[in-house]
């Protein structure tokens, strides 16, 4: 394990990127902004430094990493884009959408950050931060949400730290994030399948695609011999505290994650109360999601009651994450 490492955070600008670019070319470990959320960098092509990776958030290694790319030429010497995949990429790249395609024949991405698979999910993210470390790095970057695997994705430097200090090498610290869930990963198969929604509305996807996205079977993700999404492991994104969902009135003690300004009965005697969007909008929801739960769950409440929140726009990416955040707390 490689704890006791010096963790060193820098400001973004020209010298952390330099010293994230030869790092990441040493075979170390960078965080970095993304306009999702802050990830966790290797060179792709390293199999030590992706293995590390695994051990630094301590993930299955069933579990695959997404490619991040600077440009459409990196993809394709990557994977094989056909016509859906070809329009979804001219649609939303640079983006917060992943898609997981077939691998080229001589795709350069160490087969540990596949876990194996004939497939390999690719993003290029729109970040100015990320997009500089790629440019200057020259090379494919897997890099998973930089936080210890099962906890609540980072959406700033400050959580990165308290997860992965002593674990990694590097820290960029770009500010909070603009976007704050994942993307959302499509897979490019015969029938283009929603294998996890995040930051591009399945709406815009199915409007360039033409057609629905197809749902995974119920099993994927699951314990299933070859999941379609192995991420997708039933219990993640789980702050300590229990998570109540649709919450329609507070419990004595409870703490409230509100949404919009409609009222909730028990509130009075709520122990604290944080709100998503006091205007209700789902993009601002989103952007303060992670960072809401992290903060609820740091002052020590014992259940986190949520309202309810509208399933359109990045609305179906939020429900997902806090579905998961309220497994197995019980
Ligand atoms: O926004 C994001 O996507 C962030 C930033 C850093 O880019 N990254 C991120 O990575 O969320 P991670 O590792 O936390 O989630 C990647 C998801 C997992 O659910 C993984 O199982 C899935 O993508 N995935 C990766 N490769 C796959 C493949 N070949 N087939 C199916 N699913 C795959
Ligand atoms: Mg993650």
């Amino acid at each position: 394990m490689n704890v006791g490492l010096k963790t060193q955070i820098l400001p973004a600008g020209e010298a952390a990127v330099a010293a994230a670019a030869r790092i990441l070319a040493e075979g170390g470990l960078v965080a970095f902004p993304t306009e999702t959320v802050y990830g966790l960098g290797a060179d792709a092509t390293n199999p030590a430094a992706v293995a590390r990776i695994y051990q630094a958030k301590g993930r299955p290694a069933f579990n695959p990493l997404i490619a991040h790319v600077g440009d459409v030429a990196a993809a394709r010497k990557i994977a094989r884009f056909e016509a859906h995949a070809t329009a979804l990429a001219e649609a939303f790249w640079p983006g917060p959408l992943t898609l997981v395609l077939p691998k080229t024949e001589n795709c350069a991405v160490a087969d540990l950050a596949t876990a194996g698979l004939d497939t390999v999910a690719i993003r290029i993210p729109a970040h100015p931060v990320a997009r500089e470390i790629l440019r200057v790095f020259c090379g494919p970057v897997v890099a998973p949400s930089a936080n210890i695997s099962g906890h609540v994705s980072p959406t700033t430097a400050a959580h990165v730290q308290s997860d992965l200090a002593g674990r990694i090498d590097l820290i960029v610290d770009g500010g909070p994030v603009a976007v704050g869930v994942e993307s959302t990963v499509v897979g490019c198969f015969d029938a283009p399948m929603l294998l996890r929604p995040g930051g591009v509305p399945r709406a815009e996807i199915e409007r360039v695609l033409g057609r629905a996205l197809v749902q995974p079977p119920a099993d994927a993700g699951t314990d299933s011999v070859q999941p379609l999404a192995p991420g997708m492991l039933t219990s993640h994104y789980a702050p300590r505290a229990r998570v109540r969902l649709n919450a329609q009135r507070l419990e004595p003690g409870e703490a409230l994650l509100a949404f919009g300004l409609g009222a909730i009965s028990g509130i009075d005697a709520a122990s604290i109360v944080m709100n998503l969007s006091e205007r209700g909008d789902l993009d601002e929801a989103a952007a303060n999601l992670f960072g809401h739960l992290r903060a609820l769950d740091s002052k020590g409440v014992r259940t986190i009651a949520v309202m309810p929140i509208p399933n359109d726009g990045l609305g179906e990416a939020i429900n997902d994450r806090l579905r998961r955040a309220a497994v197995g707390r019980e």
